[in-house]
């Protein structure tokens, strides 16, 4: 669905707001209400206060009480709402986007149309900016559900249209609003990424996520070039076209570029599109088999993060990369010991058609390489070993640049969506080489989200690049704060946040050749012309311009 909740700001003080609700806050251990939370404590005759003495409410984060002003000045509330933000020490953004959350579904229950609150936070000497970016990210991110086909009596309610944001400090509106800015947009993005990982299979289609991709370039300004399965196969794209091979689904290469002013330099996402993961000939047990809906979730972050890179007119070139396709066990389906020759030239044994995303990524990687990027970040729900490793809380994070990893480490931190690094050491390496064939798609059980992130190096010759194992992360069985139910955008503010601080590095980055052991990248001609300037016939055809400016 489409969050129609608007966040703005105010000018004034919150004890004048009046309305439906009004929502101040507390933190734990404190006994006596002070700044905005007095002020609303006044005008309803103590109320609050005697909450607090009471014990009732203690200002835990994610608490949450409701009050009933009895008084009825003409600037009382209906609801005042008790929102609790932990130990002051330790509240930063993420409490932030956290309350944010408990905010909006506390006013959804109540049925509210607009309520009034204000920046949490904003005594304890964190940046108000991020604090206002966290709230607005809280609010709407945690106003999402996914209710498209559910009868009218059960969808969601729209009533909530409005939560205003009350400063009474005039100077510090301008930070609070850029804060709300960014925060709407990283929201937004995520929001988006949701929706396509969402919507099921027999929708959300490769085709289906080309659309969505056109639509979105047309709306904030990038170009994006959609390609067939013929025009893949001219790319000498044998590992994506493997794949593809099994669904009658017509499979899709999609290619964004939006182009910055004053570029810092470039950036290609690359993201796995797999629409549904029957697993192929070695298919998947039918238990939870309906979750493969969301393999897609790395292309959709990579789309998403491109609607926010233009939206925000971030100055750097990004360039997104989603390859689409089903995974199915069709007639014409490869099979395991297939052998399969990618578009950089090097040959793949498939051992298993499960571990196809690998496959629709190395086609992918090599493509990267005609932008001769600064930095490369595929992102993928990409092994079923990660979510053993790293549980629910977080995405895997490999690659062949310390620096690299280090800004995505960062980005995971400040974003409030954490990375962990494995590493990608040459025994890793070595345990996909094939027999048969340069590389092997799997290397069994042990350390399969390394193994997996060693597969995808061996594609990446020549520029630094960072792998995110969002396997893990994708969905939540469970809503928590901001998270509701289902799809979680995974990736979108790790990337996001990557790219709003991206600093050109120093440095030329890993060289080819140098950083696998699995042999030297050969070339074959479908390589060489792979790297070649798009052909104008393909452009002419498929691309849809965006209407931002060049
Ligand atoms: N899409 C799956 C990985 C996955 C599993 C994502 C569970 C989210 C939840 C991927 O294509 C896959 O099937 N990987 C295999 C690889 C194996 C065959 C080497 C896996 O993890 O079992
Ligand atoms: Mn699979
Ligand atoms: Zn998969």
């Amino acid at each position: 669905m489409e969050v129609n909740v608007n966040v703005t700001a105010k000018s004034g003080n919150i004890a004048q707001a009046g309305g439906p609700a009004v929502a101040v806050n507390l933190y734990s251990g404190v006994k006596q209400p002070a700044g905005a939370t007095k002020a609303v404590d006044e005008t309803i005759g103590g109320m609050i206060s005697r909450a607090i003495a009471s014990g009732d409410f203690k200002g835990e984060l994610e608490e949450v009480h409701v009050l009933y002003p009895a008084v009825s000045g003409r600037n009382t509330p209906e609801r005042v709402i008790l929102l609790g933000l932990g130990k002051k020490e330790n509240f930063d953004s993420e409490s932030a986007r956290r309350v944010g959350g408990v905010l909006v579904n506390t006013l959804r229950k109540l049925k509210v149309k607009s309520a009034a609150t204000v920046v949490h936070g904003g005594d304890n000497g964190k940046n108000v900016t991020d604090l206002a970016r966290g709230l607005t990210e809280g609010i709407l991110m945690g106003a999402y559900r996914y209710d498209n086909y559910l009868s009218d009596g059960r969808k969601t309610d729209r009533v909530l249209q409005e939560v205003t944001i009350y400063e009474k400090d005039a100077p510090k509106m301008r930070a609070i609003k850029a804060g709300m800015d960014h925060g709407r947009s990283v929201a937004e993005s995520v929001n988006e990424a949701r929706e396509l990982g969402n919507t099921p299979s027999n929708i959300c289609t490769p085709t289906h996520i080309a659309k969505t991709a056109e639509r979105l370039g047309r709306e904030y300004g990038f170009k994006v070039t959609v390609m067939d399965a013929t025009e893949c196969e001219r790319l000498g794209m044998g590992s994506f076209l493997g794949v593809a091979k099994g669904s009658d689904e017509p499979c899709k290469f999609i290619v964004m570029e939006y182009n910055g002013r004053q570029p810092k330099g470039t950036v290609c996402l690359v993201g796995k599109g797999i629409t549904f993961d029957t697993g192929g000939i070695s298919i998947k047990p039918a238990d939870q088999m309906d979750q493969m809906k969301f393999d897609m979730c790395g292309a959709a972050a990579v789309i998403a993060s491109m609607r926010f890179a233009a939206e925000r007119k971030l100055p750097l070139k990004v360039v997104g990369i989603a390859a689409a396709t089903e995974n199915m066990p069709g007639g014409h389906a490869y099979k395991p010991g297939d052998i399969l020759e990618s578009s950089a030239g090097v040959t793949i044994e498939v051992l298993n058609t499960d571990a196809e995303g690998r496959l629709i990524l190395a086609d992918s990687l090599a493509y990267a390489r005609r932008y001769n990027p600064d930095a490369v970040v595929d992102i993928a729900t990409l092994t079923g070993a990660c979510v053993i490793a790293l549980g629910t809380h977080c995405a895997g994070l490999m690659g062949n640049d310390e620096w690299l990893l280090d800004r995505l480490s960062d980005a995971g931190y400040s974003s409030g969506e954490r990375v962990w690094p494995l590493p990608l050491w040459t025994e890793y390496r070595e345990m996909v080489r094939s027999e048969v064939a340069d590389i092997k798609n799997t290397a069994g059980r042990p350390g399969g989200a390394i193994t997996a992130g060693a597969f995808l190096g061996a594609f990446t010759n020549g520029y630094r690049w960072c792998h995110l194992d969002i396997a893990g992360t994708m969905l939540v069985e469970r809503a928590r704060n901001y998270q509701p139910l289902g799809g979680t955008g995974a990736g979108v503010r790790v990337l996001t946040e990557f790219l709003t601080n991206w600093r050109k590095p120093s440095g030329k980055g890993p060289q080819p050749g140098r950083r696998t052991s699995l042999g030297p990248v050969r070339e074959t001609p479908a390589a060489k012309e792979a790297r070649k300037p798009q052909r104008e016939g393909a452009k002419a055809r498929n691309v849809a311009r965006g209407r931002g400016r060049r």
